[in-house]
């Protein structure tokens, strides 16, 4: 489906603070709100909605109304950074948890929680700030898509081309939102420039 890079000012002010290594959590954890409101408004700019009448108290006009429900997925850790925003936004999504490792030496994820609602008839939305190989993602996709997920947005805060190129080959139905679309990635698989490691910052177990 493609790849959405936001272009907005606040955007990049506030990732422009996230990155910077000099900040502290507790700012980090707002910035990362910030950002991850303005990733999901412009995920849900295509939401489907039906039309139905709405009462004014001048006269009776169309309405917009979500049409399917949403499930928010934010994937363990860094994911959670994304979901407190995510709720304000459009609080009647559900929610479902991923928890994902990556090895530190190969980058390989892992999985060692799975708690999800039904996914059917539903919206799906990934929350994971970091999308570096693209490994983690690709795996909560899979999983997403084997629990009986019709349609996945990715949202994100940093992104890699190696990550991009990975899901379009292996998910290309999934809708990648983001904040940024870094340069590359280096030997040790981490985004450059990047933020360093998101989970880490946003939990301040540097
Ligand atoms: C980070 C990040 C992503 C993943 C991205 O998680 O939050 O889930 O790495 O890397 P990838 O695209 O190469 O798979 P990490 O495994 O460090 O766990 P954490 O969120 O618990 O820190
Ligand atoms: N995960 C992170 O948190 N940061 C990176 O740069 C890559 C993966």
């Amino acid at each position: 489906m493609g790849l959405i890079v936001v272009d907005n000012s606040l955007v990049k002010t506030a990732l422009t603070a996230l990155r910077d290594k000099d900040t502290p959590p507790e700012n980090f954890r707002k910035l990362a709100a910030t950002v991850a409101t303005v990733v999901a408004a412009e995920a849900a700019r295509n939401l489907p909605l039906r039309i139905a009448p709405v009462k004014t108290p001048i006269e009776t006009t169309d309405g917009y109304y979500f049409e399917r429900g949403l499930i928010a997925v934010p994937v363990l850790r860094a994911g959670l950074g994304m979901l407190e925003p995510v709720l304000e936004l459009l609080p009647f999504a559900k929610v479902g948890y991923l928890g994902l490792e990556r090895n530190e030496e190969t980058a390989v994820a892992s999985v060692y929680y799975s708690k999800l609602p039904p996914l059917e008839g539903s919206d799906v939305w990934i929350l994971d700030p970091m999308l570096a190989t693209g490994g983690s993602s690709a795996r909560a996709a899979e999983i997403l898509y084997s629990a009986g997920a019709e349609s996945i947005s990715l949202l994100c805060i940093v992104a890699a081309p190696e990550g991009v190129a990975l899901l379009k080959r292996e998910h290309p139905d999934i809708q990648i939102i983001t904040a940024s679309l870094d340069r590359e990635l280096n030997t040790k698989k981490y985004i450059m420039p990047g933020l360093g490691d998101f989970g880490d910052r946003l939990f301040g177990t540097v």
